[in-house]
């Protein structure tokens, strides 16, 4: 009686295990023949260079110039490329075909530690956002609700490398062209001659924010059906997940001069017009940008607040992403993140993310000459909205102000 009851039991964990183990290895299994979602082992349908060319292109590393790469070579031997997966020597196919498991050991040693200021501003930014999050006084739209009860197509900004074991949620106006690039150039998936693209700055514009180079977490349906909510916790806990955000109301000057003061044809006939016939008093606006560059016709920045501001706006359809608030695009508290850079800090965050990702050996985050939107001119872009407006709009923003740090304007909103 006893041990037949305890065989029940011992058959039923036994199961449960198993079933465990099938849903978390699912991914490798249904991922061997993918393309952009490539395992971490070398699978069969990663075009590798021949091996001729491949001791063509492989440098010899200069061993006294860089103390890290020094190190590499003694914890690396026989990895002359330490980004090459595979081991330089065989000259055989067979030998290939073999080919044992080989780990991703491409890191970067570095003997000193990440300085103390870095590490501590990660610390607070995190701790703010657990706070917010429990915060009753923070409100908005969907904060309660739990990761499962968030719909699919909502999940369309988290970009996953399963190679590194990244998760990123992109946040446009806020260094994403850059960010975006260097997803691609980790996942490995735009391929030149043969082999990976490698310089983040030489993949073309149009690709960057072409969604068939991203693997993203909305795409999870269609691969796994009903497993995709169970993978994607699993991914959200073991990988590491970042964001970049920056000044909420710096973000929004950057979308407009961005879409509406640069010709847009597409922003233009989306929102341009609208906002002209609605609030410029202009019932028949110019049907192109051209012709409205022409008579230089274009929706001011006041023009666009009151677009942003009227409930007729969001009845028709989401904000678009270049204003819609991070909270809704990134989910800050359903998805715990590992680092939150802030884009007025975008040089340090950025080199203390690639070596915390262990991957500051593969790319290096892309400088940008670009005169940044700077907060300073926030004044004067606001002089033409009415305070009263402005105090609206900063409503519509405030959870994103609140969950990462940012202070509310006062010099705008108190005059
Ligand atoms: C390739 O491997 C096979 C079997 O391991 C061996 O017989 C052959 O000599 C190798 N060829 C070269 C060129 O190393
Ligand atoms: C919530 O936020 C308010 C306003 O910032 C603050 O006064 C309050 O102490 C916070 N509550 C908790 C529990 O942290
Ligand atoms: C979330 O839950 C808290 C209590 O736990 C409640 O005060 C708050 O109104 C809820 N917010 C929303 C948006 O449902
Ligand atoms: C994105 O890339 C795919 C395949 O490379 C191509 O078929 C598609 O037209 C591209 N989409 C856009 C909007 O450029
Ligand atoms: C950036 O700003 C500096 C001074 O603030 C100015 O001299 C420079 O021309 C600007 N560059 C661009 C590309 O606008």
């Amino acid at each position: 009686m006893g041990t037949s009851r305890m065989f029940r039991v011992f058959v039923i964990l036994g199961s449960a295990f198993m079933i465990l183990l099938i849903i978390i290895y699912w991914d490798d299994v249904g991922a061997s023949h993918l393309y952009l979602h490539t395992p971490v082992s070398p699978g069969p349908k990663i075009p590798h260079p021949p091996p001729e060319q491949r001791t063509q292109t492989s440098r010899t590393p200069s061993f006294l110039s860089d103390i890290d790469a020094f190190v590499n070579q003694f914890l690396e031997p026989g990895t002359g490329e330490p980004t090459d997966p595979a081991p330089l020597d065989t000259g055989n196919q067979s030998d290939k075909a073999e080919e044992p498991y080989v780990p991703r050991r491409e890191w970067k040693i570095h003997l000193t530690p990440v300085i103390a200021e870095l590490r501590q501003r990660q610390e607070q930014r995190r701790r703010l956002l657990q706070e917010m999050c429990s915060n009753d006084s923070v409100v908005f739209p969907g904060k309660n609700r739990s990761f499962d009860d968030i719909p699919n197509k909502e999940l369309d900004h988290l970009i996953v490398d399963d190679r590194h074991g990244i998760i990123y949620c992109y946040v446009p106006k806020v260094a994403c062209s850059n960010w975006k690039r260097i997803m691609i150039v980790l996942s490995e998936s735009l391929l030149q001659d043969g082999v990976p693209q490698r310089d983040p700055l030489a993949i073309p514009r149009d690709l960057v924010h072409n969604s068939s180079m991203h693997f993203t977490f909305n795409k999870f349906w269609k691969r796994y059906g009903k497993f995709a909510k169970h993978l994607m916790k699993v991914k959200l806990k073991k990988y590491t997940k970042f964001i970049f955000v920056r000044d909420p109301f710096v973000r929004l000057i950057s979308a407009y001069r961005n879409k509406f003061e640069l010709r847009n044809e597409d922003f233009y006939r989306r929102f341009a017009k609208v906002m002209l016939r609605h609030y410029a008093n202009q019932p028949t606006p110019p049907a192109s940008v051209d012709e409205a560059f022409a008579v230089g016709v274009h929706p001011s920045f006041s023009h666009f607040v009151q677009y942003l501001l009227d409930p007729q706006t969001e009845k028709e359809a989401p904000f678009n992403e270049h204003w819609r608030q991070v909270y809704r695009l990134c989910h800050p508290c359903q998805i715990q993140y590992d680092f939150v850079g802030h884009l007025e800090t975008a040089e340090d965050d950025a080199e203390h993310l690639l070596r915390l990702l262990r991957v500051d050996n593969v790319v290096e985050f892309p400088t940008t000459h670009r005169n940044l939107t700077a907060s300073s001119w926030e004044a004067d872009w606001f002089n033409a909205v009415p305070v009263e407006t402005r105090r609206e709009l900063y409503k519509l923003y405030e959870p994103d102000f609140r969950l990462f740090g940012y202070d509310r304007p006062d010099s705008i909103l108190n005059e």
